[in-house]
């Protein structure tokens, strides 16, 4: 039986679909507009951005009393803070007397911000604490009260990722995560005395859609002719590199996960010889001090597989050869700012810390071997987006993303190198906005194919 869904008239340019799904003839395609139409980017500012949990920072960003930094988030600014009591708060970052953008620093300590313009001052709690002039206004405590800085109607943290929402009406955030939450836990276990951000963070801005970024990273296939460079150097270090055994996970939600054996050796757990006969050493005993601390198969889970993360709708956690945590934030239709940290174990010697960094900044790093090989791959398809809008044949502006159908059809799992994690993005995509899709033929009868562990399929620790 073919079953036709009918298009939904919403989200669509000009009413056609921007999604096109096909089950008998295994064709999986975007229209072009979903990634440069100012409509489609409106509607997900305000449909995703702005109705959803979106992670914010890293807990350990602002380790001490009245630390803080500003950010942006769906185009909002922020201030994620820790105030003088040692809780996190975040507050929009905007003086409430006329708007004013409050904190016009990127980061610091303090106990007060104090607006430029006409000079109120804040607590970092959020208290109105001066308000120059103050015998002008009402001797009312309810004047004071209703001033105080906006705070974000929901803020959670899981394992010190902290994740906000602008509407109150979201999901409790585990709920939100899913099985996401699991892999989140397992990179928060990896040191025996915690996990940080590394001061600092690497901020780059894309010429291309955010879900290009999205694409890039739960896009296997890319791997070997984009990153050749790489794939040349780790062979020529004597570390084989293979596609096989790879596979892509659709952990519901939007979320995606790669779980990747095939290349990158990972500081403390997978050795390879580039890293130095030092290191060997250390891994075989980073290996027995997880066992020891969390028991022989969660040590495995967390050791002997690399893992992409992408956590709906703007986290990404590469657990790759250095562990990096990457955030998107859409600037327009056609730019993207990412932001990047280097997740590390609390206390571990300055040699693993210099070895990390270095192998970080090979690879992952904005000047490295991979990350400027997908910016230019992302900058790329957006030029080519735009260059066949209008075309003489419609057919020429949409972009496939089929392979692997035949295969997921079958009831197989989807492998890393597979399009099956970018066609999950794009259905809980869709669903979000609310873009027109057109659906023919039956999909596979168990689109949720089992996870890598049986923790996984229960979405539990
Ligand atoms: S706008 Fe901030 S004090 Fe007036
Ligand atoms: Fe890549």
């Amino acid at each position: 039986m073919t079953q036709q869904t009918p298009v939904r008239p919403l989200g669509g340019v000009d009413g056609g679909a921007l999604i096109d799904e096909d089950w008998e003839a295994y064709r999986f395609r975007v229209h072009r507009s979903a990634y440069r139409d100012p409509g489609v980017f409106r509607d997900e500012i305000a449909k995703i951005w702005g109705h959803t949990w979106l992670y914010l920072g890293h807990e350990t960003e602002i380790p001490n009393a009245g630390d803080f930094k500003t950010r942006t988030l769906g185009g909002r600014p922020l201030i994620f803070c820790r105030d003088s009591d040692g809780e996190v708060k975040v507050f929009l970052n905007a003086c409430t007397h006329r708007g004013t953008i409050l904190c016009r620093h990127n980061e610091g300590n303090t106990k007060f911000f104090q607006c430029f313009y006409h000079a109120w001052a804040f607590s970092n709690s959020g208290d109105l604490a001066a308000l120059p002039g103050d015998e002008s206004y009402p001797d009312d405590p309810g004047f004071r009260e209703s001033m105080r800085l906006r705070q974000v109607p929901r803020l959670q943290i899981h394992e010190g990722f902290v994740f906000i929402a602008f509407t109150p009406d979201v999901p409790d955030l585990l709920t939100h995560l899913g099985p996401a939450a699991h892999y989140m836990s397992l990179t928060a276990k990896i040191g025996p005395h915690g996990m940080q951000t590394l001061p600092g963070v690497q901020l780059y801005s894309v010429k291309g859609n955010w879900k290009l970024a999205v694409e890039n990273a739960m896009d296997g296939y890319h791997f070997a002719p984009t990153h050749n460079t790489f794939v040349g150097y780790l062979r020529e270090t004597g570390f084989a590199v293979t596609d096989d055994d790879q596979y892509a996970y659709d952990l519901g939600g939007g979320h995606g996960l790669l779980v990747l054996t095939g290349h990158n050796g990972r500081i403390g757990m997978v050795w390879e010889p580039r890293f130095g006969d030092e290191e060997k050493a250390r891994t075989v005993a980073k290996r027995n001090e997880m066992i020891a601390r969390l028991g022989p198969e969660p040590a495995a889970e967390i050791a002997d597989a690399s893992r992409i993360l992408f956590v709906f709708p703007n986290l990404l956690l590469f657990d790759l050869e250095a562990l990096t945590i990457r955030q998107l934030e859409p600037v327009a239709p056609d730019r993207t700012d990412v932001r990047a940290w280097q997740f590390v174990e609390t206390g571990e010697p300055e040699s693993v810390r210099a070895l990390r960094i270095k192998t970080m900044v090979s690879f992952v790093g904005p000047g490295g071997l991979a990350t400027p090989d997908d910016i230019e791959a992302y900058e790329a398809v957006q030029r080519g987006i735009v260059a066949t809008a209008d075309s003489a044949d419609p057919a020429h502006d949409w972009s496939d993303m089929s392979r692997g159908m035949a295969n997921e059809k079958q009831g197989n799992q989807g492998r890393s190198i597979d399009e099956g994690a970018m066609r999950s993005f794009w259905r809980h995509w869709a669903d979000r906005v609310g873009a027109a899709t057109a659906v023919a033929g039956d999909p596979p009868a168990d689109p949720g194919a089992p996870g890598p562990s049986a923790a996984l399929a229960s979405g539990k620790e």
